[in-house]
């Protein structure tokens, strides 16, 4: 049977992502996107589905209830992903309050929608579900020889993103056991891939080599990150949303811890190579010297760590495993190409992302 699914902060990386994802492999359901298009939203990111009919665009806020019950209504969407949120770290240590509107109010205004249209109305409810996308952020952070995150891991955040994450999974919980909403929650670790913005390691890594910008290293750089290609968090919350069981979490992780010190050197080696094997990239970035000379770990860069800064995250894969047959199919070896091979062939989208043309033109479009 289709389906019709309202996918919140779908016009981010990983909600985008997995738009393209779910509209390659379903063709025949319909996928309503409601994005707020925050500084980390972007529609080039949905260009691909754009003209498609299966491909509703709707630019709103979460936080705006009668809104999203109209679209649950109206659309007759039977499935919210719910990916809306404002994600980066930093940006919640010097500025929380934005976390807070969001990511705890905002997921429980669709909360509230979700409740009034599928059990008080009693519309559309016929298996409905409200899948609720969070991080393994909430559980803290783990000492070297300590056991990954497991779904029972007790909640630790240390972050005001974090606490922020924690408590919407806390709402998304209660949903359930008061009102009987259907529900699930996945907490997936670190992704990467195409349509990272690049305030966060992996594209900001990538693309400050092509400007011969410093590399800043936060501390000592020995904190671990389990790393996971975009495309695997879409699968997985695919086969939630097809054997998860209601009220349950599962935990997606890409079994690839690395240290971040290491991958910004693994990172540095695949520039260099890719200038040594291509002339032609020299002279489309002239101002990448480093890594025209073959020297872009030149640019590494310790600075001062980041408050709270977590040492180390790690899930424990076992229960998705077990439950839903997930693993992820990228390797970190080929997904890590891939991905500085998406960043080399759409410069446009990353220098539009990092000048301010793509704010100015959506400012244009929507006042
Ligand atoms: P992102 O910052 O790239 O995208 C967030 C999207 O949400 C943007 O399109 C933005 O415009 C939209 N948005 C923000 N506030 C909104 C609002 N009030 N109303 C409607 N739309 C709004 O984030 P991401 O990295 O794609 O993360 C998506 C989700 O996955 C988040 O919930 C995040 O906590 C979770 N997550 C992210 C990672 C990761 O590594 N990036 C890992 C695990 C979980
Ligand atoms: O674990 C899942 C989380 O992963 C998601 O919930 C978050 O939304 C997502 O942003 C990500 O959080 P991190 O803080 O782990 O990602 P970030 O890319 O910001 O940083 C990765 C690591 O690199 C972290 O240890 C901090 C460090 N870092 C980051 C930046 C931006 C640096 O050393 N230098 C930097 O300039």
């Amino acid at each position: 049977m289709s389906k019709v699914l309202l996918v919140t902060g779908g016009a981010g990386f990983i909600g985008a992502n997995f738009v393209l994802y779910w509209l390659g492999k379903y063709p025949q359901d319909r996928v309503v996107v409601l994005d707020a298009l925050t500084y980390a939203g972007n529609l080039d990111n949905l260009a691909a589905v754009k003209d498609s009919d299966a491909m509703t665009f709707v630019h709103g806020d979460i936080c705006d209830q009668p809104l999203v019950e109209a679209l649950i209504r109206d659309q007759k969407v039977d499935t919210l992903v719910h990916f809306a949120a404002e994600s980066h770290v930093d940006r919640s240590i010097t500025g929380p309050d934005a976390f807070i509107e969001t990511n705890v109010i905002g997921t429980h205004s669709l909360l509230k929608a979700a409740k009034k249209v599928w059990l008080d109305e009693e519309a559309n409810v016929e298996g409905h579900r409200f899948h609720h996308v969070s991080t393994d952020e909430v559980y803290g952070t783990l000492g070297p020889e300590d056991p990954a995150f497991r779904e029972d891991t007790p909640y630790a955040p240390n972050s005001p993103y974090s606490a922020s994450k924690a408590a919407s999974d806390h709402l998304v919980r209660a949903y359930h056991h008061t009102y009987g909403l259907n529900v699930t929650t996945s907490n997936c670790s670190n992704n990467y891939g195409p349509f990272h913005f690049p305030e966060k390691l992996i594209p900001l890594v990538i693309t400050n080599i092509l400007f011969d910008r410093a590399l800043p290293i936060y501390g000592d750089g020995k904190q671990i990150r389990d790393w996971l290609y975009v495309e695997d968090h879409a699968r997985g919350i695919d086969l939630i949303l097809e054997k998860g069981r209601i009220d349950e979490t599962y935990n997606i992780g890409g079994i690839n811890e690395w240290a971040n010190i290491d991958i910004v050197k693994l990172i540095c080696g695949l520039m260099n190579e890719a200038f040594a094997n291509d002339s032609g990239l020299a002279e489309r970035f002239p101002e990448a010297s480093a890594a025209q000379a073959g020297n872009a770990e030149s640019l590494i860069t310790y600075v001062k760590d980041r408050p709270g800064h977590d040492r180390r995250y790690a899930i424990d894969p076992t229960k998705a495993n077990n439950e839903l047959g997930y693993q992820p199919a990228e390797t970190f070896e080929t997904g890590i190409r891939r991905t500085l091979q998406w960043y080399l062939e759409n410069e446009s989208w990353w220098r539009a992302v990092m000048d301010g043309s793509y704010r100015q033109w959506i400012e244009k479009q929507y006042g």
